[in-house]
């Protein structure tokens, strides 16, 4: 994709391959007053190459995935292919029930004006039971409604629960908050989904922008002509096997985003350790961090 000259690409069970830098759009859709411009980010973004768009029924209750299907279909009206794009959208756990759940991604295709949704991810556990939920996402995947599934806020005890039920070894990927600030998924979480090939997408790997600010990444920033946040994002750029979601709606921060590719490969070994010195890998097992 010559989109993403300088992304590392991520590799998917199925096979399939895609750029390991996505955007995300919590927080899009919240007051109609914004839509033009939110809608005007996220053109921008296309433009500038971005192709995977993490979005959710939860966000602005539908609010992010109306925005994001207003500039999809603007984007694909102008020429850009469908398959160029991924998107990815989740379903409420109290949805995740037989006919809650087709009911539900009906709702989100037509928010996101798409036939399919490229991969739906539970947003986090259920209390129905995984099987009922796997059985409803291969029956979409039957429709045509979904191309792939997955999950998010899963920890390695949960994944462990899903691969034992009909059907759910086809988990496609796992959406956790991983970050240079919240590094416990290291301890077994992320080297059990490298083991089988399951894209960990992180969420909030800017700390919800906290990383922006943070002091100790100044100096780096400054070495190398950026800003701590692309510091943030490129350190987290070089994770085998981990995709980054972060969300912008200034045109700043996106282009200087989708610049932190750059910086990831530019990051030294001396670079790294100083980071890891910083931000050290955790020693034992942490519960899982949500935001
Ligand atoms: N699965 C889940 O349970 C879950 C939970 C949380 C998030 N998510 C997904 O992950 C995405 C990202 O997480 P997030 O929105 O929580 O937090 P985030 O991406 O870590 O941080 C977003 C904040 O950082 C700011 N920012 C972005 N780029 C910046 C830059 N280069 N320099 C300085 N500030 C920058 C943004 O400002 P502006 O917006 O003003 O540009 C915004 O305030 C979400 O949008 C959502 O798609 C999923």
């Amino acid at each position: 994709m010559a989109s993403s000259a300088h992304a590392p690409w991520i590799q998917f069970p199925s096979g399939e391959e895609r750029p390991n830098l996505g955007m995300g759009t919590c927080g899009y859709g919240v007051d109609t007053a914004y839509q033009a411009k939110e809608v005007g980010a996220l053109r921008l973004a296309l433009d500038m190459g971005w192709r995977l768009f993490d979005t959710a029924e939860m966000y602005a209750s539908g609010g992010a995935e109306r925005v994001l299907g207003l500039a999809l279909e603007q984007a694909f009206r102008a020429g850009l292919p469908r398959d160029a794009v991924m998107v990815v959208s989740k379903v409420l756990p109290e949805h995740a029930f037989e006919s809650g759940l087709v009911a539900a991604c009906e709702q989100s295709l037509r928010r996101l004006k798409l036939d399919c949704i490229d991969l739906y991810l539970l947003h986090w556990p259920s209390s129905t039971p995984l099987a009922e939920t796997v059985k409803a996402f291969e029956q979409l995947q039957r429709h045509g409604r979904i191309r792939h599934w997955g999950v998010s806020n899963f920890d390695l005890p949960q994944l462990r629960e899903l691969a034992a039920v009909p059907g759910g070894a086809a988990c496609a990927a796992n959406q956790v908050h991983y970050s240079l600030g919240a590094r416990g998924v290291e301890f077994d979480l992320l080297p059990a989904q490298r083991v089988h090939q399951m894209p960990l997408m992180a969420y909030s790997p800017l700390d919800q922008g906290e990383l922006a600010d943070h002091p100790a990444l100044r100096g780096m920033a400054a070495r190398h002509r950026a800003t701590p946040a692309q510091v943030a994002l490129a350190w987290l750029l070089r994770q085998p096997g981990v995709m980054a979601l972060p969300k912008a709606r200034s045109a700043v921060h996106l282009r200087h985003n989708w610049a932190a590719q750059a910086l990831s490969q530019a990051l030294s070994a001396e670079d790294l350790a100083w980071l890891d010195g910083h931000f050290p890998p955790p020693r034992h097992k942490l519960p899982l961090s949500v935001r």
